[in-house]
């Protein structure tokens, strides 16, 4: 761990540093280092101490306002980026986009004139994710789950690929030691985990959406209950539980025709 940080420091590689241990630090340098052993130390994740996750290749700015982007969610990029070569959605939404990591690696990927549009609850996380959008055309909204997009769906609910990594834990969970430090918000999917994930289905149903994709990351747990709701509320629907590389089920994918 320690040769990461020196690394971070220096602005160079892991091997660079292993391969010159005669390398000195300065004053300054060594204080950072003091400072960022600290916080390890208290439990503080190394991607809060460092700043930054890479996500799908890309450097993303996190800060304790945020969700650290998981490298689960990387094959939901992947799925979206599939789907939308093949079908060339007109809007590109995603839904409590936290740091932005999903929004920011699709709109890297895809080469469209769809528009990116990008939302959250929580205001700080929307700063972060505007930091991380910074050169990019993506425009961000406030507000609860589909809210932000209400009036648009409406108006046009053709050709669409929603994604939502939603939170879904339930309460008991959120002791798990590793994530104590991660924002509530991001995590806490009402008394069972879905609440929030259903609530989202069920506003997206009303929109009766045409050859769009709706991809959505779930717990390992929460296929079942999911997939129950898709069917009553979009009985049309495909729907395709992808696994992630643990072989949990992560990923449920609703193709509209
Ligand atoms: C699990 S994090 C995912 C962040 C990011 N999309 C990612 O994959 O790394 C869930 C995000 O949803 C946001 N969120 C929670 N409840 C919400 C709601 N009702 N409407 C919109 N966003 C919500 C949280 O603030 C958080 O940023």
């Amino acid at each position: 761990m320690r040769e990461v940080l020196i690394a971070e420091i220096l602005g160079k590689t892991k091997e660079y540093v292993l391969a010159h241990p005669e390398t000195k630090l300065s004053l300054t340098q060594k204080r950072k280092l003091k400072h960022m052993q600290r916080e390890l130390s208290k439990g503080i994740p190394l991607a809060y101490v460092l700043s930054y996750k890479w996500f799908y290749k890309n450097k993303i700015f996190v800060n304790k306002d945020v969700l650290i982007p998981r490298p689960e969610t990387e094959s939901l990029v992947d799925l979206a980026i599939t789907w939308a070569k093949q079908h060339k959605p007109k809007t590109i939404i995603d839904i409590g986009t936290g740091s932005g990591a999903i929004i920011v690696s699709l709109k890297r990927n895809l080469k469209t004139k769809a528009q990116f549009l990008a939302s959250d609850i929580s205001k700080k996380a929307l700063l972060v994710a505007k930091r991380n959008a910074k050169d990019l055309k993506i425009s961000f909204k406030q507000g609860n789950l589909s809210t932000p997009f209400s009036k648009l769906l409406k108006k046009n609910s053709k050709n669409i690929l929603i994604t939502a990594n939603l939170p879904y834990l339930y309460p008991k969970q959120l002791a798990e030691k590793s994530i104590t430090k991660e924002p509530r918000l991001a995590l806490l999917g009402g008394k069972k985990g879905t609440e929030k994930i259903l609530k989202l289905l069920k506003e997206l149903s009303k929109f009766k959406l045409k050859n769009s994709l709706i991809l959505l990351e779930i717990n390992y747990n929460q296929a079942k209950t999911v997939s129950t709701m898709i069917h009553k509320l979009m009985p049309e629907a495909k729907i395709t539980v992808h696994k992630d590389l643990a072989l949990w089920d992560r990923i449920v994918e609703i193709q509209i025709k």
